[in-house]
């Protein structure tokens, strides 16, 4: 029997807070003028951080026109969501490369945003409305994974190993050694965070969009189509074949059939081709 959120903090104990960055980037609401200023004011207090909006607001994904050169110029070109979202993410690198294990960190973190940029060109071409939430989810969707790096070092970096040498099912080696998954951890992890109900959503049941709440269910599938496509590539912890039943599952919710989603996949490809230095930069 699976744990419920509570039960699996209780379990963990302090979880990691939400790196401050982030923290103020949520609170910018999205819907007055001052909003884009006080964003801007929160990214020049962090030079890297500049440079990643730049880069991603001149990558291929925003379709570029001309050279973007300025922060004003940026959030106007990614549009106010997704450059919050770019700040929150930014800020969670941080949290990703904490801990002792920095090579499996690395992998975690590529895996995130390699999903995030093909659960995105996916999304894009189906025309879903919400593309900045499924970017987000994206990079979260794991969370749980570097959350369990942090607190249980010793048990679960050897874990993720076996996952990842032997190609395992990672989720049921997780509930067998913890009594919990990275899903469920991540999951009490975003909504201690506070954030979208949409990306607690996919945190969740990526790995099962079917279970996700009827109104979260594209976005969910549309990041476990993106988790695929980065497992295929072997950009991330584990095996393509223990993803079958998400990758199923999200098909079904998105009225893919095998044809549409081989052609979607392509297009991820294609996709993170043109970005592809924004994976190997971020
Ligand atoms: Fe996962
Ligand atoms: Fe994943």
């Amino acid at each position: 029997m699976s744990m419920t959120p509570q039960e699996v903090i209780q379990n963990l104990g302090d979880l990691p807070p939400l790196p401050q960055v982030a923290t103020r980037a949520i609170r910018i609401s999205a819907d007055s003028d001052s909003s884009s200023k006080q964003l801007q004011n929160l990214i020049r207090t962090d030079q890297a951080l500049s440079g990643q909006l730049l880069r991603i607001a001149n990558s291929a994904m925003f379709g570029r026109m001309r050279e973007v050169a300025t922060l004003t110029e940026a959030i106007l070109t990614l549009g106010f969501s997704t450059a919050r979202s770019v700040v929150i993410a930014s800020s969670l690198k941080n949290l990703y490369s904490r801990g002792p294990a920095s090579q499996k960190e690395r992998i975690l973190w590529e895996h995130a945003l390699t999903t995030a940029i093909t659960g995105t060109a996916i999304s894009k071409a189906l025309r879903f409305p919400v593309t900045e939430e499924v970017f987000l989810a994206g990079l979260m969707h794991d969370i749980g994974k570097s959350a369990m790096v942090l607190k249980f070092p010793e048990s679960y970096v050897p874990l993720l190993r076996r996952i990842h040498d032997q190609g395992e099912d990672g989720l049921a080696l997780e509930v067998d050694a913890f009594g919990f998954d990275h899903a469920m951890v991540g999951e009490a992890l975003v909504r201690s965070w506070n954030l979208a109900e949409g990306i607690e959503a996919a945190v969740r049941w990526h790995h099962d969009p079917l279970q996700a709440p009827p109104t979260r269910r594209r976005s969910v599938a549309l990041v476990a189509l993106g988790n695929q496509v980065a497992i295929d590539l072997q950009i991330g912890i584990g095996s393509p074949d223990a993803l079958a039943g998400a990758t199923r599952g999200a098909m079904e919710i998105l009225g893919l059939d095998e044809g549409a989603y081989q052609e979607h996949r392509v297009g991820a490809l294609e996709a993170l081709e043109r970005d592809r230095t924004l994976v190997s930069d971020f």
